[in-house]
C-alpha cells in the first residue's frame, strides 16, 4: 500500500543554491533556492521569485553565480534564506559572507562557500519566475580538490534540502556507479 500525499513540491534531494547578484551600487546580495537545476549542457534554470532582491539585480546586471551551500556554513546559508535585502540592505555581511568579484561574469562569488557556476542571465519569465542562465565557468577553491584536481565533495560537504521535513542534510556514500552499474542487467 502506498499513501498518497496529493500535489507537493517534493522530490529527493532539492539543491541548496546561494545564487548572488551585485545591485546597481556593487552591493552583494545572496538569496537561498532549492527550485533549480540543470536543463542543457551549458544552462542552469531556477524558479525565483519576482520580488526578491537578488532577481532584481540580476535583471540589472544580467549575471549571477550559484554557490554549493555547505555544511559548514548551512546556517549562514538558510539566513540569507529567510531575511530579504528589501528589508535588511546589509543581509549578506550579516550572513558572515564576504564577497569577491567573480573571474567571468560580473557578479560576487562568496568567499566562504568554495563551488560555484559563474552565469549570465539567459532570460526571465516574471509570470512563471522562470529564469535561465548561461553557465560559464565553474570555480573551486584549491581547498575541495583531491590528489588529481577533482572537486572532492568529501571535501566540500555540499548539503542538500529535504522539502519534507525541512531539514538540510548532508550527501551520503556512493551508492553506485552512474553509466557503469546498469550494464550488468544490458
Ligand atoms: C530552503 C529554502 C529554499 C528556498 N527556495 C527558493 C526558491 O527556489 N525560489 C525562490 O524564489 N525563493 C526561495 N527561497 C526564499 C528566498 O531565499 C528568500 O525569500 C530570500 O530572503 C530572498 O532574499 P532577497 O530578497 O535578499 O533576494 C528559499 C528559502 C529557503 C530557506
Amino acid at each position: 500500500m502506498r499513501k498518497n500525499f496529493g500535489a507537493k513540491a517534493w522530490t529527493y534531494p532539492q539543491p541548496v543554491f546561494i545564487i548572488a547578484a551585485y545591485d546597481e551600487n556593487g552591493t552583494p546580495d545572496a538569496m537561498n533556492a532549492a527550485w533549480g537545476g540543470i536543463s542543457d549542457s551549458e544552462e542552469i534554470s531556477i524558479c525565483l521569485s519576482a520580488g526578491h532582491k537578488t532577481v532584481k539585480n540580476i535583471l540589472t546586471r544580467k549575471a549571477f553565480t550559484i554557490s554549493m551551500a555547505t555544511a559548514a556554513q548551512a546556517a549562514a546559508c538558510d539566513f540569507v534564506g529567510i531575511v530579504s535585502a528589501n528589508q535588511v540592505p546589509d543581509k549578506f555581511q550579516r550572513a558572515g559572507f564576504h564577497a569577491e568579484k567573480a573571474s567571468q561574469v560580473d557578479a560576487p562569488l562568496i568567499r566562504e562557500l568554495p563551488m560555484a557556476l559563474e552565469c549570465e542571465l539567459v532570460r526571465y519569465d516574471p509570470g512563471t519566475g522562470r529564469m535561465v542562465g548561461r553557465i560559464v565557468n565553474v570555480c573551486a577553491d584549491e581547498a575541495v580538490l583531491d590528489e588529481t584536481g577533482k572537486i572532492d565533495p568529501e571535501k566540500l560537504e555540499p548539503i542538500v534540502f529535504d522539502p519534507v521535513h525541512n531539514t538540510y542534510r548532508k550527501l551520503g556514500e556512493i551508492a553506485g556507479h552512474a553509466f557503469r552499474d546498469g550494464m550488468q542487467l544490458k
